[in-house]
């Protein structure tokens, strides 16, 4: 399987040999990779293997990174430029919301801080408490929820203004299987929506359920990118499971990279 793919293909996002370090240690290395507009994108990698690094780079919040980033054709510098930024729906892997504001007061803050005013943002906060099943606790605050339903608040926080890219670090992590469908059927209808998806997680299942392509992430690289069944067939088993393929290409020793 080859990183770099064919030129025909329509990227909403291109990287071209991105790298990242934190002081001595190249935590993302020369990665180049082209994300096709509308797909469910699965990014997979052992802990440490540089993913929410490389995500934090996308979303802007990293911004000495080397490499070149495009959207839709044109080049994107989301940490200098606030256009850039509204492009990106973004649901970091730490919990980033108020708890001592209620869930509305949560949505509404994060809507206005992406631009929404007025009846488009009161909108915009009723679908998403709506989607994230938290109506009815709208006016409670945070810290008195679940982590289940932190969680939800958290995705929506991120997906307000209804952005063409989501980037979403492991928004269903340590959650109940009722939240984490909740939240899963949540992606599949973004996508269904025709939003394009970098999608983070160690559950395995759900990858190979909503995502059309899959990179595996080691070390700070792509070591392999495909559908599943070309990543099955990649490792000699057409057979095989995700986590098969997973263990196959990054190992199975504990790492603390
Ligand atoms: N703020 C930081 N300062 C220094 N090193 C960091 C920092 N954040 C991450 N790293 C290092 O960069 C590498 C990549 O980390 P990153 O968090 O991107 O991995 P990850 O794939 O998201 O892992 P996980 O699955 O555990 O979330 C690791 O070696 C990590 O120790
Ligand atoms: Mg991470």
């Amino acid at each position: 399987m080859t990183v770099h793919e064919d030129m025909t293909d329509d990227y909403l996002l291109e990287l071209e040999n991105v790298s990242y370090s934190y002081r001595t240690r190249r935590a993302v290395n020369e990665v180049s990779l082209g994300i096709r507009r509308g797909e469910a994108f699965g990014l997979l990698g052992p802990n440490g293997a540089g993913k929410t690094t490389l995500i934090s780079c996308i979303a802007g919040l990293l911004q000495n990174w080397s490499g070149s980033m495009e959207f839709d054709g044109q080049p994107f510098t989301p940490a200098h430029k606030a256009s850039d930024r509204y492009q990106i729906g973004f649901v970091p892997q730490e919990l980033a919301i108020y708890p001592n504001l209620s869930a509305e007061e949560n949505l509404l803050f994060f809507g206005r801080l992406v631009g929404l005013r007025g009846e488009k943002l009161r909108k915009s906060v009723a679908d998403n408490l709506d989607l994230a099943g938290l109506t009815e606790r709208r006016h409670d605050l945070v810290r008195t929820y679940s982590g289940g339903m932190q969680r939800r608040l958290n995705l929506t926080s991120g997906l307000l203004h209804s952005p063409s890219l989501l980037l979403l670090d492991e928004p269903t992590v340590g959650v109940d299987p009722q939240s984490r469908n909740h939240i899963f059927e949540c992606l599949r209808h973004m996508r269904d929506a025709g939003h394009t998806l970098i999608y983070t997680t160690h559950y395995m299942e759900e990858v190979q359920r909503l995502c059309d392509r899959i990179a595996i992430m080691h070390q700070g690289q792509i070591v392999a990118l495909g559908a599943h069944s070309e990543l099955a067939i990649s490792i000699g088993n057409p057979q095989a499971n995700l986590e098969e393929v997973f263990l196959h290409l990054t190992g199975r020793s504990l790492r603390d990279e």
